[in-house]
């Protein structure tokens, strides 16, 4: 399992640096690729420090003659094995009609069209060799309604897209699998509960688990998906949620609470 390259879009923060770090961590030469070089290079400075090996990449994921040049930068590093797509943007809560169209279409861009021109460019070279495994990042907001009517569609997009991916390259011996995070405790969010916006034990009493999924939880799933140890698994979008998706149900079954 160990000492191949991989390639972390938005590898340059929250969940894309935990990934890095988890599969530095086993011996993969992880590349941080992400629009924020100063990100990617943090990245790489805290794989290294803890003895793994790492690159970092500039690229803009929306932008089609970027990826392909990442993607080259990449393969000269060495034999793409793994991909792991997390570079992705959030929106603000806002009702369908009110949604500005230049953020929608910048969201799907990034979101959707970044996983897309990500995957098209290192999935076939990973099917050459005959051998590869690719994790997107999907969402409880791709499952379920939320006020977010660009983020949540586009997410929903990547599960589907996720699914189309492993028809097409299973064949040719690559895995394709997507992990869908409930709320993540990055750094985000953290300033959020700093700043009195968010509370933690509102947050928890809604998991089928009481505790807030983390940045580790979710590289946690991704390591699996990647491993040997998930060689017949593929076209599978995995929650990674405490149970929140579980939970939706069974907290309001009757009107009541369980607790
Ligand atoms: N944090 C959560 O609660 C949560 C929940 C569900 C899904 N997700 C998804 O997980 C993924 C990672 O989120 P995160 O919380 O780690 O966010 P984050 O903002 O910490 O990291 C995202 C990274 O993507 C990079 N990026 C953004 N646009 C880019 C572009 N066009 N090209 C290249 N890099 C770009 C950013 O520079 C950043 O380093 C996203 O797809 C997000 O939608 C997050």
């Amino acid at each position: 399992m160990t000492g191949r390259i991989a390639v972390i879009t938005g590898g340059g923060s929250g969940i894309g640096r935990a990934t890095a770090l988890a599969l530095g961590g086993q011996g993969d030469h992880v590349i941080a690729a992400d629009m924020n070089a100063a990100g990617a290079a943090e990245t790489v400075r805290l794989v290294t420090a803890a003895g793994g090996a790492a690159s970092a990449l500039t690229v803009d994921v929306a932008d089609e003659a970027s990826v392909t040049a990442m993607a080259a930068a990449a393969e000269a590093i060495g034999p793409v094995a793994v991909l792991v797509n997390c570079a992705g943007i959030l929106q603000n809560a806002s009702r369908v009609e009110d949604m500005d169209l230049a953020e929608h279409d910048r969201v799907w861009a990034v979101n959707y069209r970044g996983t897309y021109l990500c995957c098209r460019a290192l999935g076939p070279v990973m099917a050459g060799r005959g051998a590869g495994a690719i994790v997107n990042i999907g969402s409880i907001a791709g499952f379920e309604m939320f006020p977010l009517p660009a983020y949540g569609p586009s997410k929903a997009a990547i599960h589907q897209l996720t699914k189309v991916l492993a028809g097409d390259l299973g064949a040719r011996g690559v895995r394709v699998n997507a992990v869908a995070p409930g709320f993540v405790l990055t750094e985000a969010l953290r300033a959020r509960v700093a700043a009195g916006e968010r509370d933690t034990s509102v947050m928890e009493s809604q998991n089928a688990i009481p505790q807030i999924v983390t940045p580790e939880d979710i590289a946690n799933a991704i390591q699996f998906l990647c491993s040997d140890g998930a060689r017949a698994v593929t076209g599978v979008t995995l929650p990674v949620d405490n149970g929140w998706l579980a939970g939706l149900a069974y907290n309001t079954y009757a009107g009541n609470k369980k607790n």
